[in-house]
């Protein structure tokens, strides 16, 4: 099975940190792509944030200067979906709630051309519950980036019950033309890598409950002794804690309150109280005045 030709338009909706980043692969691979948000302002930054990105990778001797701002001109921010109706694949990277998504997809479905794969970037929603009540839900199949996602490799492409083979394989295909790496996995709670991380943050959360160590004191034991590239109160920060926390509680549901998955009252009080992580200027750890964490 082939990718998508690079003469696909590709539309991606949610122009955040996950968005910008998946426009700036696709671009960078040769596709004009959409840029959509709901906010015009997540647009207009999605956009300064691409184009900020690949100069820096020019200024840093890793990326040529013309494909750079080729890359930049292949990128249109639209207000409207149906400025998109050229598209044939489209990723949608917006907030991970099953009820805002399944809307999108509809609107997806009776925006774009018939044959159109529609993918989401959805970190733990089942790709069968999105389908649900569409006409044509084989063509719909979850592509997993990681954050960041123009530097992480892996890209998991999820199969739910309708997902046509070929469908998934087009765009494990895509996914390998654009330089990832891809796994194809059936959708399950959280899939691989969300999964199997869970416990990774649960238990540091659990550490710090139990007033056992600090989070510098933990990220740092796990950052520069164990191999981890960030601690994960680090990490958590990095994600978002409204992603985090959305994910922990879609992969509680969706394995019927099994307690190894209890989302913790920590997060959430992190949630209320708007301290999202490095995005919102503050998390466990407070970056407004300056971007690195504190040390232990
Ligand atoms: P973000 O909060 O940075 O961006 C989400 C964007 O979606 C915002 O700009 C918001 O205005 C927009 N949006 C919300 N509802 C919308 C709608 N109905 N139509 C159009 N735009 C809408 O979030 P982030 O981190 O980019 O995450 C987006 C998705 O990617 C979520 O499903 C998340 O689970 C997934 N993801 C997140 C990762 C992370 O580390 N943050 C990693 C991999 C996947």
């Amino acid at each position: 099975m082939s990718a998508v030709s690079v003469q696909t338009d590709v539309l991606v909706v949610g122009a955040g940190a996950m968005g910008s980043g998946i426009a700036q692969v696709a671009a960078l691979a040769g596709h004009r792509v959409f840029l959509a948000d709901t906010s015009a302002e997540a647009v207009e930054k999605g956009c300064a944030a691409i184009a900020a990105s690949l100069r820096e990778q020019v200024s840093k001797g890793r990326l040529d200067a013309a494909r750079a701002e080729s890359t930049i001109a292949r990128i249109h921010g639209i207000d409207k979906l149906a400025d998109a109706r050229t598209a044939t694949l489209a990723i949608e990277a917006i907030v991970e709630r099953l009820d805002v998504k399944r809307a999108l997809f509809f609107e997806l479905e009776s925006t774009l051309p018939e044959q159109a794969i529609l993918a989401s970037n959805t970190s733990s929603l089942s790709i069968t519950a999105l389908t649900a009540g569409l006409s044509r839900p084989e063509r719909v199949v979850g592509m997993h980036f990681f954050n960041p996602a123009p530097r992480m490799k892996l890209v998991e492409v999820v199969s739910g019950l309708a997902t046509d083979a070929d469908v998934a394989d087009t765009v494990f295909a895509t996914a390998v033309a654009w330089g990832k790496v891809a796994v194809h996995v059936v959708s399950s709670p959280g899939f691989i890598v969300n999964r199997v991380a869970r416990p990774f943050y649960a238990e540091a959360q659990r550490v710090l409950a139990e007033r056992a160590a600090k989070p510098a004191t933990l990220d740092a034991a796990m950052r520069d002794c164990c191999g981890f590239p960030m601690g994960p109160f680090e990490l958590m920060d990095f994600i978002g804690h409204d992603v985090n926390f959305a994910v922990t509680r879609s992969v509680f549901d969706a394995c019927f309150g099994d307690r190894r998955y209890e989302p913790s009252l920590f997060q959430q009080e992190l949630v209320a109280a708007g301290r999202l992580g490095r995005k919102s200027g503050r998390g466990v750890y407070d970056y407004r005045a300056g971007a690195i964490p504190p040390r232990p």
